[in-house]
């Protein structure tokens, strides 16, 4: 189990305090504080190792490439990808995300469908609105039911041989739905279909495996799992990204170029034009160091605690109403509204007392407006937050509640 004591100790920003009060961060689906061993390895690189890699033969630029190149492989070996060439590093899941819909509309045509979810992120939407205006292509939804949970016999009855692609998020960032990507995959691919993950919100919170889930493409971004921001990854199947056009061109992705042409380098630096961020894939390889060690299924364990506990106080507030599943569906993720405040009123008077959530509508204006609302307020935890820092956010809610008068 994760013991919260010592580990919050490696959080240098958890003993800040926030308007003369402890910071109490629930804000972690957003991003996540970083340990100390993450912002020493940022650190060291520079003062160290700092060079560019993959070009200059001098010391540092060996030592450089060689930390850039291993973050690649423990990224490999984290997810279980095949090999370190099925990982792309990226900005971030968004830009991920991009690279795989930049492609399709190339590829798309007229009549072919992509079916998505109704509880996407917009990063997880938009490129795909693009794809399809680019190409002619129709979008469908999978259709979530009252409990915030995918319907399934909707889900397979609008997957057919015309779907090209079903993107799906692992697990939603408003409803914490943990979804089952699996049987959704083996759905997409029984109808000649490929299978995205958006894993924004799964890889820095459960074990992941891509072998298992048997996708075909999977994103998400080092920053809301203890790492730096500005660095993402991109996971395919080699042989897909073997035939996936870069989004990007120049620098590092070139193998030969003339005057007249240019040729794409090996996977998966085809897909890395220009220098990357060195120090950023530094950072993630001992924040996956962290993770590892804490041992993933205990990240879990940890959240779901923490969510059970979240969702039963908040249930004996009068008014709150919390959305999505059960907390054994979840991640640690949970938003709700309390009738009569909006959102935004939570959260401020929240943040006066040292509590840091989010309030709005989370990148997925869809969603809101399916859920019949303009915003919720949520709270998200990590590995250092406590079952204490949930009784300071009830405290806070209830005095909220006197505040405005309901
Ligand atoms: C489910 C989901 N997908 C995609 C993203 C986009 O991540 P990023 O902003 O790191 O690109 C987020 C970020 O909140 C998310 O929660």
């Amino acid at each position: 189990m994760i013991n919260t004591k010592s580990l919050r100790a490696d959080f240098p920003i958890l003993s800040r305090k926030v308007h003369g009060k402890r910071l109490v961060y629930l804000d972690n689906a957003a991003t996540t504080q970083k340990p100390m061993q993450v912002i020493q390895a940022v650190k060291s690189y520079y003062e160290s190792h700092n060079s560019n890699v993959h070009r200059a033969v001098h010391k540092l630029s060996d030592e450089a490439t060689e930390a850039y190149d291993e973050a690649h492989e423990k990224t490999a070996s984290f997810i279980s990808a095949g090999s370190y060439e099925e990982i792309v590093f990226t900005k971030n899941a968004t830009e991920a995300i991009n690279v795989v819909a930049n492609d399709f509309s190339r590829k798309l045509k007229k009549g072919d469908e992509i079916v998505l979810t109704q509880m996407e992120h917009h990063s997880n939407l938009v490129p795909w609105f693009n794809a399809a205006k680019m190409t002619g292509a129709k979008i469908k939804y999978a259709e979530i039911d009252g409990n915030g949970e995918l319907k399934m016999q909707q889900l397979r009855k609008i997957i057919t041989k015309k779907t090209r692609l079903v993107a799906v998020t692992h697990a939603s960032n408003v409803l914490g739905t943990i979804n089952p990507v699996k049987e959704i995959a083996e759905i997409a691919h029984d109808k000649g279909a490929l299978a995205m993950v958006d894993a924004a919100q799964s890889v820095p919170n459960m074990p992941v495996d891509v072998k298992k889930i048997g996708c075909d493409f999977l994103a998400f971004s080092a920053h809301k799992m203890l790492g730096p921001t500005g660095l993402g990854v991109l996971y395919g199947r080699e042989e897909l990204l073997e035939n996936t056009e870069p989004l990007v061109f120049g620098g590092d992705m070139i193998k030969e170029v003339t005057f007249e042409n240019a040729s794409w380098n090996d996977l998966p630096w085809k897909f890395e034009a220009g220098t990357p961020n060195v120090a950023g894939a530094a950072g993630f390889s001992a924040a996956m160091d962290y993770l590892i060690k804490l041992g993933m299924g205990n990240v879990r364990k940890h959240e779901l605690q923490l969510a059970k506990h979240a969702m039963k106080r908040l249930s004996e507030i009068r008014g709150v109403e919390i959305y999505g599943p059960q907390a054994e569906k979840r991640t640690g993720v949970i938003s709700f509204n309390m009738k009569d405040v909006h959102p935004h009123d939570v959260s401020s008077i929240l943040d006066s007392e040292g509590i840091a959530v989010r309030g709005g509508h989370h990148c997925a204006m869809p969603l809101m407006r399916l859920l019949g609302i303009q915003g919720s307020v949520r709270a998200s935890f990590y590995v250092y937050n406590t079952m204490e820092e949930i009784d300071a956010l009830i405290d806070a809610l209830n005095k909220v509640k006197k505040i405005m008068k309901v």
